[in-house]
């Protein structure tokens, strides 16, 4: 038998094709939404494009000649726009073994098949990674309780990492944060929980990241990162 999943692994198995075909909205080759989905997007609109736009301009500088692992990688948009800027490789890992089989149809039909690879595993259970120089993520780590997170956080070796991250400042713009609270509801989510600055850098360095911890505010999004502040003090790779 099968092991079971993670709490939030089972949601997002179960959602994540409904949830990228109504976010990414311009995407016409996925299955059509659930009726719920497509009434979010009229909310969401194109913030979600936005937020990945915002990671890909702060992590340009650093990308020439890194393997990047992305986490929650859904159909493998981050994934490909990270290689169109600079990866050398990029792996994308993802729960749900349906939107890992439309990312490698997408990688099939695409110019980067030779340096894209995906695979499908719960990474809030212990999971062998591959060694990677960064691990990425963009709307993943907010699903993670503090227990998932230090196993997730424990999973992945990387020297650095690039998160979209769950700041309890979100709260602050209550609107957003209650519209929130009405769609996990309904969608019946395990739970969305934010974490302190302070809190979620005692974690990355228990699991063993090394390197100031920066944390930064783009629009309505925040990202964490140990990357070094100044890009011209990275070491160039490849
Ligand atoms: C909000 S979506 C974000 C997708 C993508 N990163 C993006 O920004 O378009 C969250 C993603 O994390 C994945 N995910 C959630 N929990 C996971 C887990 N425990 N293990 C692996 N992937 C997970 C979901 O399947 C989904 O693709």
């Amino acid at each position: 038998m099968a092991d079971k999943k993670s709490e939030s692994g089972e949601y997002w198995n179960r959602h994540v094709v409904s949830w990228e075909a109504s976010t990414y909205y311009t995407d016409k080759d996925m299955p059509k939404p659930n009726a719920w989905d497509r009434f979010s997007t009229y909310f969401r609109g194109a913030s979600l494009y936005d937020r990945m736009t915002l990671a890909l301009e702060m992590l340009q500088p650093y990308l020439k000649g890194l393997t990047v692992l992305d986490v929650g990688c859904a159909s493998g948009r981050f994934a490909n726009q990270l290689l169109e800027a600079g990866a050398a490789r990029v792996i994308g890992v993802d729960i749900s073994e349906d939107i890992i089989r439309i990312a490698n149809e997408r990688r099939l039909a695409g110019p980067h098949k030779e340096r894209l690879e995906f695979f499908a595993a719960d990474l809030a259970k212990p999971a062998s990674l591959p060694k990677v120089d960064l691990v990425t993520s963009l709307g993943v780590i907010e699903y993670f309780d503090r227990d998932d997170m230090q196993v997730f956080l424990g999973n992945t070796k990387a020297d650095y990492f690039f998160h979209d991250f769950p700041d309890v400042a979100r709260t602050t713009n209550w609107l957003l944060w209650w519209m929130r609270q009405v769609y996990i509801r309904v969608n019946q989510c395990p739970g969305v929980y934010l974490y302190k600055r302070d809190e979620f850098s005692e974690l990355v360095k228990q699991a063993g990241f090394a390197g100031e911890v920066w944390y930064e505010r783009r629009s309505i999004f925040h990202y964490a990162s140990n990357l070094p502040r100044n890009p011209a003090q990275f070491p160039p790779r490849g």
